[in-house]
């Protein structure tokens, strides 16, 4: 390794990334999910191996794949699988940005033989899962952790809600309303928000370069 590598702003550091949906089983060949690309995570998966980071890249379901050296990628399905595989790296890493759009409710009942049709209407009871995010923000210790924040109103009063609750170093707030932003996009627009009550908003931009501003914000606050 050269001093090139060494003077990289990620040098030396781990880095934990979610991504993507995460689908909940309601039968062997049903699910409940979401409409989660998984690219906003692997922006940030690339971005973080590109400042030299060690990345673990934790993925839910998407055909999406991190190629590279720098980033271990763990699949999983479930939003339980997540939480687990989340609390196993956690501890061991510097950064940790939770970007997966998990589900936050699952059959309380999953069933192992394919539901028939019936002429009558089928209810299926949900149950919450938990919450990833807050559970690492409860157990977190020198690790700089994030969260996204995805609202339809009040969105910065929600998001800033987000951020105490799950006692976050930051959350990025993503801005579904404007044109091109959001889901199965390839740009996004964000407004950066942190404990100490900056709050920093960027323009519609490529989510490579999103990716980009989010570390140099958490950068500047680490050191
Ligand atoms: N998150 C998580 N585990 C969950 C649900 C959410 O880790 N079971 C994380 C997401 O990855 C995201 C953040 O929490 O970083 C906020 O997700 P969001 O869906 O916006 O908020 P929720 O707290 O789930 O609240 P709601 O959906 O009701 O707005
Ligand atoms: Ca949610």
């Amino acid at each position: 390794e050269n001093h090139i590598i060494r003077n990289l702003p990620l040098y030396g550091k781990k880095v934990l990334i979610t991504a993507g949906p995460t689908y909940e089983a309601i039968d062997p060949v049903r699910f409940i999910g979401n409409h989660s690309s998984g690219r906003m995570g692997y922006e940030l998966a690339r971005t973080a191996a590109r400042l030299g980071a060690e990345v673990t890249l934790i993925s839910g379901p998407t055909y999406l794949s991190a190629d590279i050296p720098e980033i271990r990628t763990v699949r999983v399905v479930s939003a339980k699988e997540m939480y687990e595989a989340a609390h196993e790296v956690f501890p061991g890493v510097d950064i940790a940005i939770l970007a997966a759009a998990v589900a936050d409710y699952r059959p309380a009942a999953p069933v192992d033989k394919k539901i028939k049709k019936k002429d009558v209407s089928l209810s299926i009871e949900l149950e919450p899962t938990k919450d990833i995010l807050a559970s690492l923000g409860a157990i977190k210790k020198h690790q700089y952790l994030a969260g996204f924040a995805l609202e339809t109103h009040d969105e910065l009063e929600n998001a800033r809600g987000k951020l105490h609750k799950k006692k976050l170093d930051a959350i990025v707030l993503n801005s579904l309303n404007d044109e091109g932003a959001g889901f199965g996009k390839s740009t996004n627009k964000i407004t950066f928000i942190d404990r100490e009550g900056n709050t920093i908003p960027f323009e519609l931009k490529p989510k490579s370069d999103v990716a980009q501003d989010i570390f140099t914000e958490i950068c500047r606050r680490m050191s």
